[in-house]
């Protein structure tokens, strides 16, 4: 498939990871003469097992009621389904391309371009912005400082107790502390008498009660950990999900015909000493069926344990009579794929435009020397007055909608250091295009020094048809010679 001309680079994208967005805008978003506040929520690793996206087990009343009055998106996608280069990426409106973040070692300012990056942009609008708990991925990635001071009018907030998380807290059945994958801990017996989620909502809620009092209009992001891993929560909640009740995943085996440059190795749940108990054959060796369910019974617990952070704080925005002056965004930054097809990278022109800021303009390819612009879509005329049925944008041929996303792989075969590769191990990209029908995927040469990817160096490719395969297990690409159909997509 050759790549068209001076393009092709920015504009494909692996649909490995996705997301579950809700947004609620306040009523009167249209006509405000008040300024509106905006409460973004950023959640680590939460895929669409909740409620409101119709999972049967998981117990997430806080968030459903959030969604009840939301704008759902049930087709949101991550540009890249890693921490730190997917929050770069929709909080500065660019894909991993345009901000050359592809793993946690750069900070786009000084290797990429010097983007504005959403709660800047609200900041230089009179807004007071203020970050709590894990908004940027910390490290240089944000520079140590979580973009500040460009992003925060204050230094922002990390929860004392988030340096315990990878330590050995965790009590296992030998009796002794572990640095566990699973972890119910009981919160009075931990460092501190606290988890970092718990102390994120309590100064997330102070800051309200001040904002509450404030002139200006406020923009607070606050960042949950979990349901990241470790799955370390409030024991009691593991008793929402008895084992028995448990389910296995659907599809639990490799697909066959999944090339072995896609396959995900799963290195870092590896390290965990529970996990390195059990002996499991690298790269591919299976789960014993026993531990699976833990796992899936402890994730649902993380994400139940969140559900009521969110409630609290969305209960004291409620008490503080800041709901209806206030657009609450919930997303994650990466999960597993679900099925209205938006990109993240959509964020900050649709954010800006619900608050009544001007929308940024478009970017131009190349952009790395335009600090202002948006290369997602403005999904502002999804939320006017909500009547979707009168929005002639909504009637649109749903085909014509595409997300992009993209995964870097070291090696064509699965490695040590395959999950998460540096820049100048990276020699493989995955670009996907995920349309309402299929998933497409082509994994092709990269160059980390020249960050080109060669659209002639094709190592492998997956085609999955969403309809007849949702979970798509049975790879068609070969059996579509590769070619034709996506010569016919390419944008
Ligand atoms: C980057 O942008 C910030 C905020 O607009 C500005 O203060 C700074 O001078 C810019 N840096 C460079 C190197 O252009
Ligand atoms: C990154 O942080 C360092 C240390 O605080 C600072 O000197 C430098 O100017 C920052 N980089 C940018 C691009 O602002
Ligand atoms: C577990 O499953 C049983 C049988 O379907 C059901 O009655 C029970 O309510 C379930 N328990 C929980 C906590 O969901
Ligand atoms: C782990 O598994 C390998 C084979 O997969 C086996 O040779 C080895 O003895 C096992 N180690 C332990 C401690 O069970």
């Amino acid at each position: 498939m050759p790549p068209p001309p001076g393009r092709g680079l920015l504009w494909l994208g692996l649909v490995l990871g996705s997301v579950c967005a809700a947004l609620q805008s306040a009523a009167q978003a249209s006509s405000a003469t008040d300024a509106l506040n905006v409460l973004l929520i950023v959640v680590d690793d939460l895929r669409p097992s909740l409620g409101c996206y119709g999972d049967k087990l998981v117990r997430s009343p806080n968030i459903d009621q959030l969604a009840s009055h939301s704008l759902v998106f049930q087709n949101a996608f991550a540009q890249q389904a890693v921490c730190a280069p997917s929050r770069v990426s929709f909080l500065t409106g660019r894909r991993p391309d345009t901000t050359r973040l592809y793993d946690f070692n750069s900070y786009w300012r000084v290797h990429a371009g010097n983007f504005s990056t959403i709660p800047q942009y609200f900041k230089e609008n009179g807004y007071v912005t203020m970050s709590v708990g894990k908004v940027f991925h910390p490290g240089i990635s944000s520079n140590h400082s979580d973009d500040s001071p460009y992003s925060w009018s204050f230094p922002p907030y990390h929860p004392s107790s988030e340096k315990y998380e990878n330590t050995k807290t965790c009590r296992g059945e030998d009796g002794e502390l572990h640095a566990n994958l699973l972890c119910p801990v009981d919160v009075a017996d931990v460092p501190e008498g606290t988890l970092p989620d718990k102390q994120s909502t309590e100064q997330a809620i102070r800051l309200l009660e001040k904002m509450k009092m404030s002139a200006s209009p406020f923009f607070l992001a606050v960042g949950y950990h979990k349901p990241h891993i470790p799955f370390r929560y409030p024991k009691e909640f593991q008793k929402l999900y008895p084992l028995e009740n448990i389910t296995l995943a659907p599809d639990p085996q490799v697909p066959d015909g999944l090339p072995p440059v896609a396959y995900n190795p799963w290195m870092d749940i590896r390290q965990r000493e529970d996990i390195q108990a059990l002996n499991i054959s690298v790269p591919y060796g299976p789960v014993p069926v026993d531990f699976q369910r833990k796992i899936r019974q402890s994730y649902f617990a993380s994400v139940s344990y969140l559900d009521t952070q969110v409630g609290r704080l969305l209960s004291a925005l409620d008490d503080l009579q800041l709901a209806s002056s206030t657009i609450t965004v919930l997303t994650s930054d990466h999960g597993r794929q679900a099925m209205d097809l938006v990109e993240l990278v959509s964020l900050f022109p649709t954010l800006a435009g619900l608050a009544g800021l001007r929308v940024p303009p478009r970017c131009p390819r190349p952009s790395f020397h335009v600090e202002l612009c948006r290369e997602g879509r403005n999904l502002l005329k999804y939320f006017r007055f909500y009547d979707l049925e009168e929005d002639p944008y909504f009637h649109s041929n749903p085909r014509e909608l595409i997300a992009y996303s993209q995964y870097p792989r070291p090696a064509d075969s699965p490695q040590w250091n395959s999950d998460k590769p540096t820049l100048k191990d990276i020699k493989v990209m995955g670009y996907s295009i995920r349309t309402i029908d299929y998933r497409y995927t082509v994994w092709v040469g990269f160059n980390p020094d020249e960050f080109l990817a060669n659209f002639s160096d094709i190592h492998a490719g997956e085609l999955y048809f969403v309809g007849s395969d949702p979970l798509q297990d049975h790879n068609m690409y070969n059996d579509s010679q590769g070619g034709e159909l996506p010569r016919s997509l390419m944008p």
